[in-house]
């Protein structure tokens, strides 16, 4: 598989073309931003990390039935995927009280929440990924009804299946993104499944090991992400 031209570089990972033109290759950084790229620094060995959990989780969910973008591991930080159109719409699921919910809502961190939350944001940096919902995702054309029922049930599923897999690992997992595609017409998950897009809390001692070590310097956050490959190879 050769690796052409690059045709996105975000916050964390570089896309490029191959010379199948239904294949990308994912290149995984170590950079971190935080607060919409306020907060800048390097998370040495982060892209590794992320690039081999995305992978275990994106094959751990194939085999439970969800169809993802993902095809194979090529490298340390190098993953071939199905080139997808990622839908600008970023999906969040939240089982327990954390971060710009607890914020926005006044409610405490930590606290289980009875039924899962879902929250859409429009996939837009210069807005600061505003968050929307059902009505302005179909104004503004972000994706159709068909497609947004489609990402509403996978995404209860994944979230089930990743509740009870984290919780084999000792880990609660308390919110989380996820991006979908397009793929031959067919909305597919997409992106990547890490702890830069998870806020996971060992189940013990509510340790968290995720990053929000990074965001709210809380160190350990190398030694963190290390931990959570482990723990999901383990
Ligand atoms: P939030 O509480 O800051 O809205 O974050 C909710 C979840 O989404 C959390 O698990 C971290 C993840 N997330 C991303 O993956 N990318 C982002 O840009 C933000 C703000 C959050």
């Amino acid at each position: 598989m050769k690796k052409l031209d690059m045709i996105y570089e975000g916050k964390a990972k570089k896309v490029f073309k191959t010379d199948n033109d239904k294949k990308y290759i994912v290149d995984y950084k170590d950079d971190a931003t935080a607060f919409n790229g306020v907060k800048k620094g390097t998370i040495v060995g982060k892209g590794v990390v992320n690039n081999k959990m995305s992978a275990a989780m994106f094959l751990m969910l194939e085999e439970k039935g969800i169809r993802t973008h993902f095809l194979e591991l090529l490298s340390d930080r190098e993953s071939l995927v199905r080139a997808v159109k990622i839908l600008p719409v970023e999906v969040i699921v939240r089982n327990v009280v954390a971060g710009s919910f607890a914020k926005r809502l006044g409610l405490e961190e930590g606290t289980e929440i009875k039924e899962t939350i879902l929250e859409f944001c429009y996939k837009n940096d210069e807005l600061g990924d505003p968050i929307i919902n059902d009505y302005h995702i179909y104004a503004l054309e972000l994706a159709t009804r068909e497609q947004l029922d489609k990402i509403k049930t996978d995404t209860f599923k994944i979230n089930d299946i990743m509740k009870v897999y984290f919780k084999e690992k000792g880990i609660r997992l308390v919110d989380f993104k996820l991006e979908f595609g397009l793929y031959d017409g067919e909305v597919i998950l997409a992106d990547e499944i890490s702890p830069d897009t998870c806020r996971l809390w060992d189940l013990a001692t509510n340790k968290k090991l995720d990053k929000d070590r990074f965001r709210r310097d809380l160190g350990e956050v190398e030694e963190t992400y290390q931990e959570v490959l482990k723990r999901i190879q383990g």
